[in-house]
This record gives structure tokens, sequence and C-alpha cells, in this order.
């Protein structure tokens, strides 16, 4: 058998569309499923089709749509074409036309189903074959709305859209799934003779399967039985539980890898999440962007972790927050991080690092066994080995106007409640007394103390409330 898929695919993307029962200022297909513009996963699929091309057909919010579409970094080469005013989708695809080579396999897609998965779309080239024209269907117990597939015998003669559809055709429960994959230069010539004839006067791509038979031209259903797989969003009820059904499917192919989560129906990950052996992760958790969990991690209940390494053995207590954004965080082999810690960009905490409770660590590096384990900020720190740092203590990093570091070298106790003025450096194994406020360097195993002398006044009498 030829290997099919070595035919040019072109992919052409609907996705002028209003969405009205949105009730959004945002244009449907940038609503985000799993943290991603809807529009974006069809590309993402067609991007794993190896597609030579992708047409997106843009309309309604196109000054919003569009700049997404064209941002550096698609997986393919991505072309825009408007179409104004919106006449159906017969109408969108022909807009594309121009766009679209003659020796190609045109996959048609809409930027609102986002859940397709490409080797659906790799079983229906096939079937095309560069030769057919192929329909994606499903059956649906209601298939209201939709278009019925109309066969005679096993053939399929036409796709019929229910507002044009005899009482006898609505019973078929057989649709048209709004996915099909046919060669250009057939679609081409089809596209160009449908007219807008029906119930809603539009020009209906679902005509070309009439003109195709009309041709000659053999047309095939690929039936699938998954439903999510064709699943349209048009309402933020849709939309949740498209959400909830990707979360649920990823859930458990982090399970079947291994991982451990208490519960698949409270885990959502909206990014990239890479786990080793043994992670455990508790209730409602958060992952996003780019997330790493070494061997033996454990994620307690209620955490939210974006853009992290967090290395073996490592522990995060319930309700942590870790964003590293651009700049990353990472977090050291067994170290123990909250509950209620705030990891923000450029945390870089080594092996058996402690960060407690109302703990924010940014932009600081904490080396191997320091801690912190109290109601601290640690903001452009260099913390050295076995560094503790007491309750309340802060590094004041910013003077207004610029920022600046302070360095605390290896074992160094910081007391409680001490403000370090930066820049400022304090001495291996120096000792600060709790209270004070540093704002000169200090040397290596010193104690430091800055702050008001203790006086006590002996029998000190308070002064008492005045008869009115
Ligand atoms: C379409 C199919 C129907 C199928 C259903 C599956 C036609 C005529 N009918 O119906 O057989 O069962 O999908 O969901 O194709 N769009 C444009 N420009 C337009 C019109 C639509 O870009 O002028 C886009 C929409 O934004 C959407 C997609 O095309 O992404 C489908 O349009 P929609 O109106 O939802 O099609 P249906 O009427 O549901
Ligand atoms: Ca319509």
């Amino acid at each position: 058998m030829t290997p099919l898929f070595q035919l040019p695919i072109d992919v052409v993307v609907m996705a002028a569309g209003k969405g009205t029962r949105m009730k959004s200022r945002l244009p449907k297909v940038l609503q985000r499923l799993a943290g991603v513009p809807l529009v974006q996963h069809v590309l993402n699929t067609a991007a794993q089709l190896n597609a030579r091309s992708a047409v997106v057909i843009t309309g309604h919010g196109a000054d919003q749509v569009e700049p997404l579409l064209l941002a550096p970094g698609q997986a393919l080469a991505v072309q825009c074409v408007r179409q104004e005013p919106q006449l159906g989708t017969g109408h969108a695809v022909q807009q594309a036309v121009p766009a679209l080579a003659d020796d190609g396999v045109v996959v048609v897609l809409s930027g609102d189903v986002p859940l397709t998965q490409a080797d659906t779309l790799q079983a229906l080239i096939a079937q095309c074959g560069g030769k057919q024209l192929a329909l994606l269907t499903i059956d649906f117990a209601d298939p209201t709305g939709y278009g019925r597939i109309v066969r005679e015998g096993t053939q399929v003669q036409a796709i019929v859209e229910h507002k044009d559809a005899s009482e006898a055709q609505r019973q078929i429960q057989e649709v048209y799934s709004g996915i099909m994959a046919v060669p250009a230069h057939f679609l081409k010539g089809w596209l160009g003779r449908i007219d807008n004839q029906n119930a809603q006067g539009e020009y209906y791509l679902t005509d070309v399967v009439k003109l195709a038979v009309a041709d000659g031209v053999p047309v095939v259903a690929h039936k699938i039985t998954d439903p999510l797989q064709v699943a349209g969003v048009n309402s933020p009820v849709q939309l949740a539980e498209l959400e909830r059904a990707h979360q649920l499917r990823q859930a458990h192919q982090y399970m079947e890898q291994g991982v451990r989560l208490k519960d698949p129906a409270r885990f959502d990950l909206r990014g990239q999440l890479d786990c080793a052996q043994d992670v455990e992760i508790d209730v409602n958790c958060i992952f996003e962007g780019q997330v790493s969990l070494g061997e033996g991690v454990k994620i307690g209940a209620n955490c939210i972790i974006a853009n992290c390494t967090i290395e073996a053995g490592a522990v995060i207590h319930p309700f942590t927050h870790i964003d590293g954004e651009k700049l990353g965080v990472s977090v050291g082999e067994g170290a123990l991080i909250g509950p209620f810690a705030r990891l923000r960009p450029g945390a870089q905490l080594g092996a058996q690092v402690h960060i407690g409770n109302f703990v924010e660590v940014k932009n600081s590096t904490m080396a191997a066994g320091a801690k912190a384990n109290h109601l601290a900020y640690l903001g452009d720190a260099t913390v050295g080995e076995r560094v503790n740092f007491g309750a309340g203590s802060i590094t004041a990093n910013y003077d207004g106007a610029n920022k600046h570091r302070t360095v605390i070298e290896a074992d160094v106790h910081i007391g409680s409640n001490c403000v370090l003025v930066a820049p400022v450096t304090i001495g291996a194994g120096g000792t600060v007394g709790g209270g004070s406020t540093i704002t000169k360097s200090t040397e290596p195993g010193a104690l430091s103390v800055a702050r008001g002398k203790q006086v006590s006044i002996a029998n000190w009498q308070r002064p008492e409330k005045t008869p009115k």
C-alpha cells in the first residue's frame, strides 16, 4: 500500500463565525481550553499531521484572532483569509481557494472543535487517499441541528442540513462532524458550483457531497464513536464540559504512566507536565506552563504550580503557589515547601531547602540546607548553605528606584524580624540578632545587633483613667 499520508496536506480552519452564545467580547476561537485558545488546539493537531500549510478563515474578531495565528512560534505556515460577510461554510472555504495548491489533500476543520485527535484525521486522510471525498461522521442519539448522512445502500449520497431535511431524513442518526478530507482540485471545482438555494439561504460546504456523487467521485464516511473529538464549543457550558472531559482524559493518561492522582476529577493541567516515577498529587492542583516533577515528588492539596522544576523527593505542602513565569523556579532534591509558600520567578532552591508558611522567595538562590520557615521575604538574595533565616525577616531589596542584592554567606543565622537593607553582605557563620535593621556588611563569624537598646524602668506605674 502507498503511504497515502505522504500526499501534501493543507488544512483549512473555519474560524469566522460569531459565537453569539458565548456572550463574550473575546472571539469564540480565542476562548481557552486547558489554557490554550481553541483555534490553537486545532493548529496543534494540524501540525501533528505534518500539514504543509494552514489557511484560517477569519471574520468576526479577526483583528484579535489574526495576531495570535501569525505570532512567531507556530509549528506550521499559517495564512489568514478574511470572510466578510459570513455567507455559510461553503462561502468560508471559497475564500481559501486562492491560497490552496492543487496537488494536496485539503482537510477542513473548525476553529471551535478543539479535541479532534491526529490519528483520527490520519485515518480520514487515508480514506480520502487523494482520490475520494472522505467525511468524518458519528452516530448521535439526538442528531437535532446536525447535517444528516443520507445513504443509498451503503453509498453516501448527500449531507442534508437539519433545517432542509424531511421528517424521514431527520430520523437518520449518522451526522456530519464538520470535518472532511478532499483532494484540492476536486474541492475547488465543486466550490465554484454550490449555491444558496436552501432553508438558510447559505452557501453550504456540505453540498459538495451531491456534486461529488454527480461527478462519479466516491464519497466515503469514516465513522467514529468518540463524541469528544467532534464536539464544538458554542456556550460557556459546553466549554466547561469539554474542559472537564479533556482534563479527565489527561488525568487518566498520567495515572496509566504510574502517577498517583488522589482524584482524577480534581486535576487540571494547562501546559506540559513531566512526571518521574512515584509522583503523588493530591486534590485540586493546577499545573501550568512547563512543569517537571522528579521521582517521588509529593504535591499537597490545592497547589498551583507553573513553570517549575522540582527534583526527586521534594514535598510541596498544601496551598503553595509557584510560578516561575519566564525565569523559572527550581526546587532541589528533598526540599520541603509550604504549606502556604510562594515561589516567584528566579527562585532557585537547593537540596533539602525548607520554605515554610507565608514565605515568599523571588529571584534568589538558596544553597543546600538553607531554611526560611515562617513569614519571610527573600528577594534578590544569594543565600549560602545551611543558613537559617528567622521568622518575620526580610531582604529590603528595593530602594524605591533600583533593586539591590543581599548576600548571606554559609552558616549564617538571621534572627527573627530582621531587615537586611541591600546591597549588603552577611559574612559566613555570622549571627544577626532579632529585630536588627542591617545596613552595613558584617564580618564572618560576627554577632551583629542593630536595634534600640532595651530600657527597663523598675516598678513602672501605668497611667490611670481620669474620672469624668
Ligand atoms: C455545520 C455543517 C453540518 C454539521 C455541523 C457540525 C454546513 C452547512 N453544515 O453546521 O452538516 O453537522 O457543522 O457541527 O457546513 N463558519 C464560518 N463562516 C461562515 C459560517 C460558519 O467561518 O460563514 C464557521 C463557524 O465559525 C464554525 C464552522 O464554520 O466554526 C461551522 O459553522 P456552523 O454555523 O457552526 O455550522 P453548522 O450550521 O452547525
Ligand atoms: Ca450555521
